[in-house]
C-alpha cells in the first residue's frame, strides 16, 4: 500500500535525554500504529558525553551526511559533567543547528489541561506563547578568542554577530507565526538602549518587515523588561521574536511559568525543508536526577507532536497533544509537576489515551 515512512534520526545523547527520547519514540511507534496510514524508521545515533570521552569525537566525520538522509531528527539532550559545557554543545548541537540551517527555534508555551501554573492570578487562557528564538547568529556565533588565558592578563572576547539576512528571515518567520495566530499580535525584544550597534540593526530591520503585515499588531521591549511583563501581564502577550540568548533565557522563565521546565518543547526549524529539522525538549540532560526514572516526558512527547505536524500529519500531532493533555488532566504527572508518577506511568498513559483519540 501506499504507507508512508519517515526516517527519524534519534540522537537520546546524555542524561534523562535518553531516558525522555526512548519514552517519546514509543510513543510516536504507538500513534503510528494507531493511526495506520504512515510509519517511523528511527535511525539510532550514539553521540553521547560518554562516547566523546572514549573516542575524542562527538559525531564523525560524515555525520551531517548521516543526518540528511532523515526527514526530521529527534534530539533528547548534550552535557554531562564530565566533559566541560561549552565543549559538549559545541561538538554536537550547535554544530547541527548551523550546518542543517535551522535558522528558527520555535519555542510554544501554554497552561495544558489539568496542571496548575505556579502564578496564583494565572488563568488557563492567559499564558499562551509562541517563541522565535533566532538560531544562527547572535550571541552565540562562536565569534572570539583568549589571549594570555592563563596568566594575569588574561583577555577573552565573545562577539555577537548580527546580519541584515539574519535578521530579516527570522522576522519574517515571527510576523508569519503572529499572522497565523487568532490575536495576531507579536512582541519584539531587544536590549537596544545598551547594546548599540548589533540590537540597533536588529530594531531597525524588525521596522521594515513590519511595513509588510499591515495586519500584525506589534509592540517592542527591553529584555529586562520582558522578565517582568512575561510574569505580571502574561495576558498580554502572543507571539514573542528575539535573539538567540534572550530567547533561550525567556523560554526557560515561560516554561516554568506554565508549570515546569519538563513541558516545554522546541523546534530548531531549516523552513527552506532542504535539511531535516530537529525536534527536542528545552530542558537540558539534568544530572540531578538522571537514572531514576522520574524525568518528566511531556516536552518530550508535545516535542514529537511538533514534529508530526512538521512532516504534514496535522490529525495526528493534535490527537498526540489531546492524549498528552487526557493525561495531565487525570493527574497522571511527574514530581517537577507536583505528581507521584514516573516517567513510565505518563508514557503508558499516554499510549493508552492514544487509542481512544484516535
Ligand atoms: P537542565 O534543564 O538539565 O536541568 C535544570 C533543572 O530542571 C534540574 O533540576 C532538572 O532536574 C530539572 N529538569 C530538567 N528537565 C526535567 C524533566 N524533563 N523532568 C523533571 N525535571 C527536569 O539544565 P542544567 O542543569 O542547566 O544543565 C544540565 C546539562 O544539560 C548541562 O550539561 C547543560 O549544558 C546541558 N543542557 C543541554 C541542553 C540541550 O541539549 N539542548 C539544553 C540545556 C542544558
Ligand atoms: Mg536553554
Amino acid at each position: 500500500d501506499s504507507k508512508r515512512v519517515f526516517k527519524i534520526a534519534s540522537i537520546p545523547g546524555d542524561g534523562i535525554g535518553t531516558e525522555i527520547t526512548s519514552a517519546a519514540i514509543e510513543v510516536l511507534q504507538k500513534l503510528a500504529f494507531i493511526e495506520g496510514k504512515f510509519s517511523f524508521e528511527f535511525n539510532h545515533f550514539d553521540w553521547s558525553s560518554e562516547n566523546y570521552v572514549k573516542r575524542g569525537w562527538y559525531m564523525p566525520e560524515d555525520g551531517m551526511d548521516q543526518l540528511k538522509k532523515n526527514d526530521a531528527i529527534y534530539f533528547g539532550a548534550v552535557g554531562w559533567p564530565n566533559v566541560p559545557d561549552h565543549i559538549s554543545l559545541w561538538g554536537l548541537i550547535l554544530p547541527i543547528r548551523n550546518s542543517l540551517n535551522q535558522y528558527v527555534n520555535v519555542r510554544p508555551t501554554r497552561i495544558l489541561r489539568g496542571i496548575t501554573p505556579p502564578l496564583a492570578k494565572c488563568g488557563p487562557k492567559d499564558l499562551d506563547w509562541v517563541i522565535v528564538r533566532e538560531n544562527s547568529e547572535g550571541e552565540y556565533a562562536g565569534h572570539g578568542g583568549t589571549t594570555h588565558g592563563h596568566s594575569s592578563h588574561a583577555v577573552a572576547t565573545e562577539v555577537s554577530i548580527f546580519t541584515r539576512v539574519g535578521i530579516e528571515r527570522i522576522m519574517r518567520f515571527a510576523f508569519e507565526t503572529a499572522k497565523s495566530r487568532p490575536r495576531r499580535k507579536l512582541t519584539m525584544v531587544t536590549k537596544s538602549n545598551a547594546q548599540r550597534h548589533g540590537m540597533v540593526l536588529w530594531d531597525s530591520v524588525f521596522a521594515e518587515v513590519a511595513k509588510e503585515y499591515p495586519d500584525v499588531q506589534w509592540d517592542k521591549m527591553l529584555v529586562d523588561a520582558m522578565t517582568v511583563r512575561m510574569t505580571l501581564q502574561p495576558q498580554t502577550l502572543d507571539t514573542i521574536v528575539a535573539t538567540n540568548l534572550h530567547a533561550d533565557i525567556l523560554s526557560d522563565l515561560a516554561a516554568a511559568l506554565s508549570g515546569s521546565i519538563g513541558i516545554a518543547p522546541s523546534s530548531n526549524l531549516d523552513p527552506t525543508r532542504q535539511n531535516p529539522s530537529m525536534f527536542e525538549p528545552i530542558h537540558g540532560s539534568a544530572p540531578d536526577i538522571a537514572g531514576k526514572g522520574i524525568a518528566n516526558p511531556v516536552g518530550a512527547f508535545w516535542s514529537a507532536a511538533e514534529m508530526v505536524r512538521w512532516l504534514g500529519m496535522e490529525e495526528a500531532a493534535d490527537a498526540l497533544m489531546k492524549a498528552i493533555e487526557n493525561v495531565t488532566e487525570a493527574g497522571i504527572r511527574t514530581k517537577d509537576l507536583h505528581g507521584s508518577s514516573d516517567t513510565k506511568a505518563v508514557t503508558g498513559a499516554v499510549c493508552k489515551e492514544l487509542e481512544s483519540v484516535l
